[in-house]
């Protein structure tokens, strides 16, 4: 080989030595990556799906089973990632994904119906098997970072991002504990799916066999040293947890709803093309004020990360609520000031 040294030159079982070094450390680089990163959001994209299968998972939700219309594998999804999906009506909602994320042929979600709400849950309830949908994403909002062990506390259907978690969590061995909360036995959606993976793990609570809804600190009861707090419910749970989590614990949560205004100032919107203006109470977001004179007002997520609801601001300025500059996210954002004018 004229004095250049290559493989064949180094005996097979030290270049073998070698060889498992450099696969040592690139695993050891990997891994230690794969800890601190969350996972990467997935690029925006439409996808035409059908819908394939409609059933009950508890009294008022059903669970909606969607593929693509010719088959095929679906983009990779990561536990605590949500569609935005477009409904035969154009109602675009977001919902999170609660299947298995090894199955690519197949997105999951399950949605509880609000007879009072704004007819997003009421649509999905109503859509047969064959309605074929738009879907864009999917998209990690609430992503799950690797840690040896786990509290996920569920509020009714914030199972939904939740369940996948849970799975991921028990695949990689780490020491995990889930609490599902909700007002009856009959309301808490996807239990078999997480009880089948350790029922010993698993602490289901519904509020009329315990006199109430559950304290923060019955929760927390029994919280697993430094485990990661995973936590998506209604924002009054979400913020009773948040303010008890113990020192050394970091805290994750999702909400299924708009966020509390915690702290607010009232202060008047002025609707600059359809004339007036609004009053924004101190615990009311902009978005409620102005539905209540422009009820056609586009939104979605209402908690300030679709962009449907961003609005060009003429006069004022914006606290709050991640829009572009000039812009307020009617939902979130609130006037730094006694006065915004909206180019509304
Ligand atoms: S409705 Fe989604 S950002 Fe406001």
């Amino acid at each position: 080989m004229n004095g250049s040294r290559d493989a064949a030159e180094v005996r097979p079982d030290r270049l073998m030595r070698r060889i498992d070094a450099v696969v040592a450390v690139s695993e050891r680089l990997a891994r230690r990556s794969a800890r601190r990163r969350p996972p990467v959001a997935a690029v925006h994209r439409d996808l035409a799906l059908v819908v394939t299968e409609v059933r009950q998972e508890a009294s008022d939700v059903v669970g909606v089973r969607f593929a693509r219309p010719g088959g095929g594998p679906l983009p990779v999804w990561h536990p605590g990632a949500h569609l935005d999906l477009v409904l035969p009506s154009g109602r675009v909602r977001q919902y999170s994904l609660c299947g298995d994320p090894a199955d690519r042929a197949a997105y999951r979600i399950a949605v509880r119906r609000i007879a009072d709400g704004a007819g997003g849950s009421v649509e999905v309830h109503a859509l047969p098997p064959g309605t074929p949908v738009t879907a864009r994403g999917p998209r990690t909002a609430f992503p799950l970072v690797s840690e040896p062990a786990y509290l996920f506390l569920a509020g009714g259907i914030g199972i939904t991002p939740i369940l996948p978690m849970v799975r991921a969590a028990a695949a990689r061995g780490a020491d995990w504990r889930l609490v599902h909360t909700g007002r009856d036995r009959a309301s808490l959606p996807l239990t078999p799916a997480a009880t089948d993976l350790d029922p010993t793990r698993v602490w289901l609570r519904p509020d009329d066999g315990h006199g109430g809804p559950p304290t923060a600190a019955d929760l927390l009861d029994g919280l697993p040293a430094g485990a990661a707090i995973y936590c998506c419910g209604p924002p009054p749970m979400i913020e009773a947890v948040r303010r008890a989590v113990p020192a050394g614990h970091a805290f994750h949560a999702e909400r299924f709803s708009p966020p509390l205004v915690l702290g607010g100032r009232p202060f008047t919107v002025e609707l600059a093309r359809r004339g007036g203006t609004v009053e924004v109470p101190a615990d009311g977001s902009v978005l409620e004020a102005v539905q209540a004179v422009a009820p056609d007002i586009a939104f979605s997520c209402r908690q300030g990360f679709c962009g449907t609801c961003h609005v060009r601001v003429l006069a004022g300025q914006v606290a709050g609520g991640h829009s572009a500059p000039g812009e307020m996210a009617l939902c979130v954002a609130r006037a730094a000031g006694d006065r915004v004018v909206l180019d509304l």
